[in-house]
């Protein structure tokens, strides 16, 4: 296959969830067909594909189907095992690459990894046994957060610790997944940034934003984050050289905490579309899905600007997805609905955006004042 992909090309899509959808939704635009590799029947990627692989991520026969059919692989899910991965990098080019997978599939080999790139990250400590997790509570103090370091999300396959009355259960809890151990930071907020790589190393990252959460699971995206100057050039210095240190084609969100002495620490790293960054469809000229699609079938890369500020408030769940009517009849949201079966509690089903004049994001009140449907 040549790059860049000329246009009707067909794009690979390891995972049929909403950044999937959005994805294909972008690369429609450019021209291109989407198919998607997926166990469930009636995706929400899979809803608006030109096609759809049905089958297990982990089944070379399906894997094998799925690139005959594709001339460029992605990713909107990571959790390919390394036989999978190389197997697909052995029929197709596959963006990102699929060490740059390996990284962020680990807690540890990505704080290592973050760690030889010069970007600071919460102290840590690997944890396989009890009494490494007591010596790690000496060095590391309480409150400190214990997790698994392979297949969490939205907070799962974690544990706060307090004191060393914690330590026992949350061990039994985790064990025996391979563990880390890391140094609690009492953020004053998070943040992230979405950084795009091209083929040709030409790089561009969005403005930092603030993420706020409930339950674990993101509620609310402001963009850009309430920051100092400082710590936001410091956000974005960090992701952009994240992404050279991954020599990186695609995008790529490092997640990261600002405290209150200012300090910017990286936390996590999706090489993939993300949540944070669902608000660039709409006060962006190109979005995070379309600088994703751009850079995995090999065109320029436009810059990663807005003409818009923005607040992006995800609908998560039966509760905030009863809330649709509401949302499509109040003027100034811009509804995204995921085309989910189910409300499932903790379930992302949606979310909406508001813009607001660039500079002109409101403070506290109004941010309240702008979600106030709810
Ligand atoms: N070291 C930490 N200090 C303070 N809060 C943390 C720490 N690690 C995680 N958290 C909180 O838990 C959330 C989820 O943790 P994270 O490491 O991002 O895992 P995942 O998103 O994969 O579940 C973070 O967004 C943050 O709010
Ligand atoms: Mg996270």
């Amino acid at each position: 296959m040549t790059f860049p992909l000329p246009p009707n090309s067909t794009i690979g899509i390891v995972g049929g969830g909403q950044l999937g959808r959005m994805s294909v939704l972008a690369a429609a635009r450019l021209g291109y067909r989407c198919q998607i590799l997926t166990p469930e029947e009636d995706s929400p990627a899979g809803q608006v594909a030109w096609g759809v692989t049905l089958g297990d991520y982990e089944h070379p026969a399906t894997l094998r189907e799925f690139a005959a059919s594709v001339d460029v692989v992605t990713f909107e899910f990571e959790n390919v095992s390394v036989e999978g991965l190389n197997l697909l990098a052995s029929l197709k080019p596959v963006r990102p690459a699929p060490a740059v997978l390996r990284v962020s599939q680990d807690r540890i080999v990505e704080k290592s990894f973050l760690r030889d790139a010069g970007v600071p990250t919460a102290r840590w400590r690997r944890v396989g046994l009890m009494s490494e997790l007591e010596a790690a509570c000496v060095e590391i103090g309480f409150p400190a957060v214990l997790k698994t370091t392979r297949l969490g999300y939205d907070g799962k396959g974690q544990a706060i610790l307090l004191g060393p009355q914690d330590l026992a259960s949350a061990f039994a809890t985790l064990y025996p997944k391979p563990l880390i151990l890391e140094e609690f930071i009492d953020f004053a907020c998070e943040i992230s940034v979405i950084v795009a790589r091209g083929s040709d190393g030409q790089v561009t990252a969005f403005d930092a934003v603030e993420n706020r959460h409930r339950d674990h699971i993101l509620d609310v995206t402001l963009a850009p984050a309430q920051i100092s100057e400082a710590a936001a050039i410091e956000a974005r210095g960090i992701a952009l050289s994240v992404a050279g240190a991954l020599d990186l084609i695609g995008v790529l969100a490092v997640e990261m905490f600002v405290d209150a002495g200012g300090r910017v620490l990286a936390n996590e790293i999706a090489p993939r579309p993300h949540n944070s960054g669902h608000w660039t469809i709409d006060a962006c000229p190109a979005s995070q899905f379309e600088l994703h699609i751009r850079a995995i079938a090999g065109l320029t890369l436009p810059a990663a600007t807005r003409h818009s500020d923005a607040v992006m408030k995800n609908l998560v769940g039966p509760e905030e997805a009863a809330l649709w009517p509401r949302v499509l009849a109040t003027p100034g949201l811009i509804p995204h609905l995921y085309g989910k079966l189910e409300a499932r509690p903790g379930r992302k089903m949606g979310h909406f955006t508001r813009l607001f004049p660039r500079g002109a994001l409101p403070g506290e009140f109004g941010i309240q004042a702008a979600l106030d449907i709810l």
